[in-house]
């Protein structure tokens, strides 16, 4: 499997493949999985705008807009892997069409080294290889404040509410330990699957994270910075198995379940197949190996460079903590039983330490996974109903 991996990637190193091999790959799929998030939006109906965001390190960000209520904006956090398509995927019971539906102002962020967020106004993510130094610190410190700012700018608002899953949510508490002037600027945080704490992982995750040292040094020694990129070889191989009927279950049974948890009932394999061409999305490998140290070290920390680099860059031999006291913002959890990513485990973790809890929820359902969030046939039934009256308690 490890060899596998390793021969894909040093591939993909030596052969990048075109836009156009890659939109080969995806010809035999729904129309809708090569669709831009303004594309999925007007197939739906509703109009989007698109925004290019300066952060103050130089990236150049996408950031849609579905417009609505100028007073009540809402701005959407993706995961690990994904983009903002990801609050769409599902058509008209998608949480931003549900959103805007309410007469909500909609937008949805992209990170940093996402297709939508491949940019810098002096470095090329295809030569530069400080293009790809960043991880979940720059996530939180840099894009999501630079998103916050503009829309407040946009809107004329003070405040706005946030609502994240996975990296969405660590990204927010990241900002507000680390700027916690910006505990003021979000009216209330929603968090979907929060991943903050990473230590009660079971395998293949834990098994990965155990040699997540090893990997991380193969990856860099091969020049491997960008992972999992939209113009991948891996994830052209990934779109061409997995687009087919019998791929889709390999890949979901094999692939993505034993990670995320496993619920057939909630991604059928139709809409498994029209989410291949918004996911997965790509990362940076320093950000995975920056996940994988706050699993490993039990440390929600910044980035740990070594003993050595550390002294110099934060004057100490571990990097900081990010401060969960200072997150002072009002903040909702929502989890799930089925959940192998944000376990209750770890969520609990997380909960001891935040100041202000509005509100914790395990959903119900036995099979609620790391995915449902966003992503389940039933979601806009079993969870979204409560996250708008949270909503509405601010807004
Ligand atoms: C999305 O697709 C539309 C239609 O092709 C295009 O005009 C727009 O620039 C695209 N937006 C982004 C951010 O890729
Ligand atoms: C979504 O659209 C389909 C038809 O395209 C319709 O049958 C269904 O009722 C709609 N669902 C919602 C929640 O609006
Ligand atoms: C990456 O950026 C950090 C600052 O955020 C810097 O300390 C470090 O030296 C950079 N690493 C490389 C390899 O350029
Ligand atoms: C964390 O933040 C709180 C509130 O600002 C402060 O009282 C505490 O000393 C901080 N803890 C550390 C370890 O810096």
């Amino acid at each position: 499997m490890l060899l596998l991996l390793t021969l894909l990637i040093t591939l993909d190193t030596v052969l990048p493949l075109s836009m156009d091999t890659i939109t080969a790959t995806l010809t035999n799929l729904p129309e809708e999985s090569r669709y831009n998030f303004t594309q999925l939006a007007n197939k739906y109906s509703l109009q989007a705008r698109e925004y290019d965001i300066l952060t103050e390190d130089g990236y150049i960000l996408t950031l849609f807009n579905i417009p609505g209520d100028k007073t009540r904006p809402v701005l959407l956090g993706h995961g690990i892997f994904g983009t903002s398509d990801i609050f769409l995927t599902r058509g008209n019971t998608s949480f931003a069409y549900i959103l805007a539906g309410e007469g909500y102002d909609v937008w949805a962020l992209n990170v940093r080294g996402t297709k939508y967020s491949r940019r810098h106004v002096t470095l090329d993510p295809d030569k530069d290889k400080a293009f790809w130094n960043f991880s979940i610190q720059e996530h939180g410190f840099y894009d999501l404040a630079s998103n916050i700012d503009f829309i407040l700018e946009k809107t004329g608002q003070k405040s706005l509410s946030i609502v994240g899953i996975s990296e969405g949510t660590t990204i927010t508490f990241i900002l507000a330990s680390t700027k916690p002037e910006y505990n003021e600027k979000i009216r209330v945080f929603i968090a979907l699957a929060p991943v903050v704490y990473l230590q009660n992982l079971s395998p293949p995750s834990s098994t990965v994270m155990q040699f997540s040292t090893e990997i991380n040094y193969l990856l860099e020694a091969i020049g491997q910075e960008e992972v999992f990129g939209y113009k991948s070889i891996y994830k052209a191989i990934y779109n061409i198995i997995c687009a087919q009927k019998i791929g889709y279950d390999l890949c979901l049974r094999f692939g993505v379940f034993p990670v995320t948890g496993a619920d057939s009932a909630e991604l059928e394999p139709e809409f498994f197949i029209a989410s291949l061409g918004q996911f997965p999305d790509g990362t940076s490998r320093k950000n995975l190996a920056h996940y994988a140290q706050i699993g490993k070290n039990k440390r929600f920390a910044q980035y740990d460079y070594g003993r050595e680099k550390n002294l110099e860059k934060y004057n100490s031999d571990l990097p900081p903590l990010y401060n969960l006291t200072k997150a002072t913002l009002d903040t909702a959890l929502i989890c799930g039983k089925n959940d192998k990513i944000s376990t209750l485990g770890d969520v609990e973790i997380l909960r001891r330490q935040i100041p202000n809890l509005i509100s914790y929820r395990v959903m119900e359902p036995e099979f609620f996974n790391h995915l449902d969030h966003v992503w389940g046939k039933n979601v806009h039934k079993i969870s979204y109903p409560f996250i708008l009256k949270l909503l509405s308690k601010y807004n």
